[in-house]
């Protein structure tokens, strides 16, 4: 077998164990004659899967019984589009804080079905940076504050959640899902595409507060992208494997201890290669460093051949999946919880070398 150090932005790396794992379960489920894909989703062993994948992510959240969740299809670009569905009327206001591309498409949505108020507007700054709270201008009467907690195409992270005065959050939580605790109550509705923290490709978590859910009284929204459609109960054909996939993760997270074992994990992985580019300058982190993303470490080297000299080596090394997203360039590590130290440390030590040779 041969596996490469994977700093794939998304779809990105899953943990060897889950791999092996589904390998070995792929062609007879638990003896049954047939794989998780060919039954039913209403049958005993799929609802088994499905029903345990949402009360683990319950346990391991700490969510208690205020939130449903709920594996959908649609990516987290759907979910740009479900929550002010769901959420926002013509003659109503939510703040949406941009911090990036992904931000801007929620805000691109949002505008469809009610008034957007930008509480503060990165492009200026490139997206360089997470504002302070005093920069945010939140509007006491918005119906929810939608902010971006991790921007994978930046390399920027909220490091704490914004202070709303108790209006609701709802949270793009794509890149940097399961990878630390967070304050659950403060959140209304938290999202994620499960491809890079939690799965693979095809399902997106959705995890909405219950009164939200009971507070949804509009009466035009599609049935798929009713948040009221999927809620409790399996409402169509869910992405079965996908959802089994997130289960086996969910397995692994809680073997290895839970949320608080991958924050003390990733913050590790970050600080070696945060520090490896803080020597000296040679490399050049692009987001302001109280700023820095945790999951997406983004950088540049003096001149773009200089960049694709690196990118060239890196891979000779071993070493994919680094090219900066290509609206940005530059170079991108993304460090998932299913990275591992050992990938983190070897891209560490080959920075080290490109350096002594190039510097
Ligand atoms: C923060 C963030 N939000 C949303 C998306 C879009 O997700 P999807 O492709 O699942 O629609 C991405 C994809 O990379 C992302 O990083």
């Amino acid at each position: 077998m041969h596996r490469v150090h994977n700093f794939s932005a998304g779809p990105a790396i899953l943990p060897v164990e889950v791999l092996q794992k589904a390998q070995e379960q792929l062609v007879d489920y638990q003896n049954s004659g047939s794989s998780i894909m060919e039954k039913s989703h209403r049958g005993a062993e799929y609802v088994e899967v499905h029903e345990g994948a949402i009360e683990q992510l319950k346990q391991v959240l700490e969510l208690g019984d205020d939130f449903e969740v709920m594996f959908l299809q649609g990516g987290a670009s759907t979910q740009f589009l479900s929550v002010p569905f769901n959420l926002l009327s013509e003659n109503e206001t939510a703040d949406y804080i941009n911090t990036g591309a992904w931000s801007k498409k929620a805000i691109k949505e949002a505008q469809a079905f009610g008034h957007v108020n930008v509480a503060f507007d990165g492009s200026k700054e490139s997206f360089t940076r997470i504002p302070r709270q005093d920069e945010l201008h939140l509007n006491a009467d918005a119906k929810y504050v939608h902010f971006t907690s991790n921007n994978t195409i930046f390399g920027t992270q909220f490091a704490t959640e914004p202070q709303t005065n108790g209006v609701p959050l709802v949270c793009d939580a794509s890149s940097d899902f399961l990878s630390r605790p967070i304050n659950v109550k403060d959140y209304g509705i938290i999202y994620a595409g499960a491809q890079k923290n939690l799965g693979p490709a095809g399902v997106t978590i959705v995890i909405i507060r219950k009164d939200i859910l009971s507070g949804i009284s509009k009466t035009n929204i599609p049935t798929m992208l009713d948040y009221r459609s999927h809620a409790g109960a399996m409402f169509n054909t869910p992405p079965v494997f996908p959802v089994y996939m997130v289960k086996l993760v969910l397995d692994w997270i809680q073997e290895k201890g839970g949320i608080s074992y991958f924050e003390q994990f990733n913050q590790e992985k970050a600080a070696l290669l945060y520090n490896t580019i803080d020597d000296d300058d040679f490399y050049r982190g692009t987001a302001e460093i109280s700023s820095r993303s945790l999951m997406n470490v983004t950088f540049r080297l003096a001149t773009e051949e200089l960049e694709q000299r690196f990118l060239k080596e890196a891979a000779s090394h071993d070493l994919m999946a680094l090219k900066g997203h290509r609206s940005v360039g530059g170079i991108r590590a993304s460090i998932y919880n299913a990275c591992p130290m050992e990938s983190a440390e070897a891209l560490a030590s080959f920075m080290k070398d490109f350096r002594s040779k190039n510097g």
